[in-house]
């Protein structure tokens, strides 16, 4: 507590009893004038709580691939928020399949609404579809959290063309499409949040990673044009830059050098959680973000110093 803070409590009118503080030192007529402008601020001005103006109960959110890392994560911070939540997610095996059942049990653990379903994000028709299910399920959407992506490292001279278009449509192409299909009803209620999952590597760039690097520097234009053109209907737009994050994807994926390569060039000295990026998720989709649109914000440890 600062000392500023230490006086005002000590300056606090008891509005709970009904009555006012005795002011220490004050000459009777102006402790009068005191005591009548504290009855009339009365109890209406003392602050709303943080977290009740942080609290999502009554959204309705969308999160695409929510079934594991990141998108995990996500899923399960809005819904303590109160928010109900549809996730969609790749089928491609029985294991993906059972992810996405478990996280929708964790969701109804949590007592909030849940839409879940296979969507292909590189499919237009998928993501139309889509939508359209979880504003029939759930009602209007309020937050789109654009975070299903993959990758494919491979030196440019040997990268096939599958392994760019993969990357490229599943990253890119994947979070228009989805924008595109949610816009006209955030448009429509004059209130919206979106944010993209983007990565350090959008920013700044490593060996192996042109179609990922390209993927995300254009997520990165996506949220800056799609913030200008919703802002006017009170539509926030904004992009995280996770570094290194401590997902299957990267365990799995990633060879232990460059894992030791990325904990020395971050700052901080270690790798991230998907709690990490989920909290930052978090603020980006609450009031207290209001006023921020267009930004892109590195949830990176200090790699990109
Ligand atoms: P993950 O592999 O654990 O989860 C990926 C999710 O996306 C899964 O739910 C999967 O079903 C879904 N998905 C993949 N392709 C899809 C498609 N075509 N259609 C629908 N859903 C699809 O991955 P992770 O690590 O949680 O990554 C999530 C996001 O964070 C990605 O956009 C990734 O690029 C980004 N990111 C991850 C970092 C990391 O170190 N893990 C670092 C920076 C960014």
């Amino acid at each position: 507590m600062t000392d500023d803070s230490i006086a005002s409590e000590k300056w606090r009118p008891d509005t709970q009893e009904g009555g006012t503080a005795e002011l220490p030192g004050a000459p009777g007529d102006v402790q009068e004038a005191v005591e009548a402008l504290l009855d009339e601020v009365g109890v209406d001005t003392q602050p709303e709580p943080y977290l009740e103006a942080s609290g999502l109960r009554g959204q309705i959110a969308i999160v695409t691939g929510g079934s594991s890392g990141i998108g995990r994560a996500v899923v399960l911070d809005l819904a303590r928020a109160g928010a109900d939540v549809a996730f969609c997610f790749l089928d491609d095996g029985a294991q993906s399949r059972l992810d996405a059942q478990s996280v929708a049990r964790e969701l109804r653990h949590l007592e909030v609404r849940c839409f879940f379903q296979a969507c292909d994000v590189r499919e237009s028709s998928e993501v139309k579809a889509f939508v359209r299910g979880a504003h029939e399920t759930l009602g209007n959407i309020h937050i789109l959290v654009n975070n299903a992506g993959i990758g494919r490292d491979r030196a440019l001279w040997h990268m096939a063309d599958h392994e760019w278009e993969a990357v490229v449509r599943t990253n890119l192409d994947g979070a228009f499409f989805f924008t595109r299909a949610v816009a006209p009803y955030l448009r429509a209620q004059e209130y919206g949040k979106i944010v993209n999952v983007a990565s350090v590597h959008g920013v700044r760039s490593e060996f192996g990673l042109c179609n990922y690097a390209a993927s995300k520097a254009g997520l990165i234009g996506l949220t800056k044009s799609a913030a200008v053109e919703l802002g006017p209907r009170n539509i926030n737009v904004n992009a995280v830059a996770p570094g290194y994050i401590r997902t299957t994807r990267l365990t799995d994926g990633v060879s232990p050098e460059v894992l030791d390569h990325a904990r020395e060039e971050s700052v901080l000295g270690r790798l991230g959680d998907p709690q990490d990026v989920s909290s930052t998720i978090m603020f980006l989709v609450s009031e207290a973000a209001r006023h921020i649109t267009g930004a892109v914000i590195p949830v990176d440890g200090g790699y990109l110093l």
